[in-house]
């Protein structure tokens, strides 16, 4: 017997554009409190989403046979600024040999490589904060993570590199909203937003294609531990790829990193702290985690703080193939949206979920069914122990070198910055004072 589509609101395709433009929040709840686990939400242009918000559905899609499962076409868009071979918008087999070319760089043991540097990061930006007046975070998280990936991530430590790239990267991955990610008809290209962007684009590859070159011609790149290096020397020496990735791929795979993992780790911490702030004892308890080193508190943190707070709202999932999921019939060419925000916030899942409790992590790993902040299955975020590793570092130096004042103002609502969901005022904070070196000298 044929079922049927899943439910959705009854409105024009571009009124549901509006409503989810002007409040993507609200209008994805109502819809879920009013349809259930399952709805559709139509959208011009981009066609049919459809909602799912219940862990089996989801694990069955994340865990699915990924050539029905598209991820890299549901984030096609994305192409006009990461490029056409990122390893966001491609799928099948080129996704899995670039996967695995890229894999290693990001295993725990490359990680823990990084952590001086982070902590050396840390200690520069914390440096430049002022005592006693409020500030928002956010900006400084973006600037810190911004550096944290181009020391480690590609490599960069000379001063007037680093100032260059500094200054033309993030004008490249700004995208003001998802409209401008509209592929516009050819004969537009060359015009307004869309030509300023292939400009911004074409100054920073540039200069990531000069380090790409200063990378292959480096006699020290065998003790190099960033993942450009990696990637360089894996390319050349892994049998199976045949050939060491090119030039065009690699920069595509450096925009990549920088545009997946700078500014999300950035709205991460700047979460974890606005949801401290508002929790004295918490944010107590957790100074003296970072003092005593008790990385379990930090880890129970960063976790909780990903839950009540997940920096992107839904994954995406284009289907090849027609499917039947919760007893509904999903045509291909649909993009199925596993919603990490529901499931999340249920308490299906989580008793009052609500409220910020890190305990519920302490000494135990999350379910993978009910916390999906990084995704799932053969897509799951490539950082994902990058960024909980550097959220740990960052979180812990901080609270070594100044003590936070807590805060009675109310929650930052949840604001969407394109794919991720930042705090509005920018995650407030005022530093009470700094700490004595003395103290940092006994915890590290
Ligand atoms: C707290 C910080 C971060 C969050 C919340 C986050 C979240 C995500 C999510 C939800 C996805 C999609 C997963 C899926 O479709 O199943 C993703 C993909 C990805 N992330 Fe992250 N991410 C973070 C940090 C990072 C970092 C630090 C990097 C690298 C330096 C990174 C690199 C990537 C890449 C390359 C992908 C695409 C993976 C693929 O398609 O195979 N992310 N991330």
């Amino acid at each position: 017997m044929a079922s049927a589509p899943p439910p959705g609101p009854p409105l024009p395709a571009a009124i549901q554009a509006g409503l989810i433009w002007l409040d993507p929040i609200r209008f994805v709840d109502t819809c879920h409190r009013r349809y259930g686990d399952v709805f559709a939400i139509r959208i011009p242009v981009i066609g049919t989403l459809v909602f799912l918000a219940n862990p089996e559905h989801i694990r069955m899609v994340a865990r699915g046979d990924p050539a029905i499962f598209h991820a890299g076409e549901a984030a096609a868009p994305l192409a006009q600024v990461v490029g056409r071979h990122s390893l966001l918008v491609i799928d099948d087999d080129k996704h899995r040999r670039s996967r695995s070319l890229m894999l290693p760089a990001f295993h725990g043991d490359a990680v823990r490589r990084q952590i001086a540097e982070m902590i050396a990061i840390t200690a520069e930006e914390v440096a430049r904060w002022p005592v006693g007046e409020p500030f928002p975070l956010y900006p400084r998280m973006q600037r810190l993570t911004l550096e944290v990936i181009l020391r480690t991530v590609i490599g960069v430590h000379d001063r007037h590199r680093l100032a260059a790239l500094r200054a033309a990267l993030p004008p490249m991955m700004e995208i003001g909203s998802p409209v401008e990610l509209i592929p516009p008809p050819e004969a537009l290209l060359r015009f307004g937003m869309w030509r300023r962007r292939a400009q911004r684009r074409a100054a920073a590859v540039e200069l990531l294609n000069d380090e790409i070159h200063r990378c292959r011609a480096d006699p020290q790149l065998e003790q190099r531990t960033d993942a450009l290096a990696m990637l360089v020397r894996s390319g050349s020496s892994t049998a199976s790829a045949g050939e060491p990735m090119p030039d065009d791929e690699l920069v595509d795979q450096l925009v990549t990193l920088l545009l997946a993992g700078h500014d999300t780790t950035a709205t991460a911490l700047s979460w974890a702290f606005e949801r401290l702030t508002r929790h004295p004892e918490l944010l107590a308890r957790t100074a003296h985690a970072a003092a005593d080193g008790d990385e379990a508190w930090l880890d129970a943190v960063c976790r909780e703080s990903l839950r009540i707070r997940p920096v992107v709202f839904e994954f995406g999932r284009k289907l090849t193939a027609d499917l039947q999921l919760g007893g509904y019939h999903l045509p291909a060419g649909v993009i199925l949206a596993p919603s990490i925000n529901l499931v999340q916030h249920s308490s299906r899942y989580y008793p009052d979920p609500d409220s910020f409790q890190p305990q519920r992590f302490l000494g135990q790993r999350p379910d993978p069914a009910v916390w999906l902040p990084f995704g799932g299955g053969v897509r799951r975020c490539l950082g994902a122990t990058f960024a909980q590793v550097e959220m740990r570092t960052v979180l812990r130096e901080i609270l070594l070198r100044v003590e936070l004042a807590a805060t009675t103002a109310p929650d930052e609502p949840v604001r969407a910055r394109h794919v991720t969901m930042v705090p509005r005022q920018g995650a407030v904070v005022t530093v009470r004072r700094r700490i004595a070196a003395a103290r940092l000298a006994t915890a590290s």
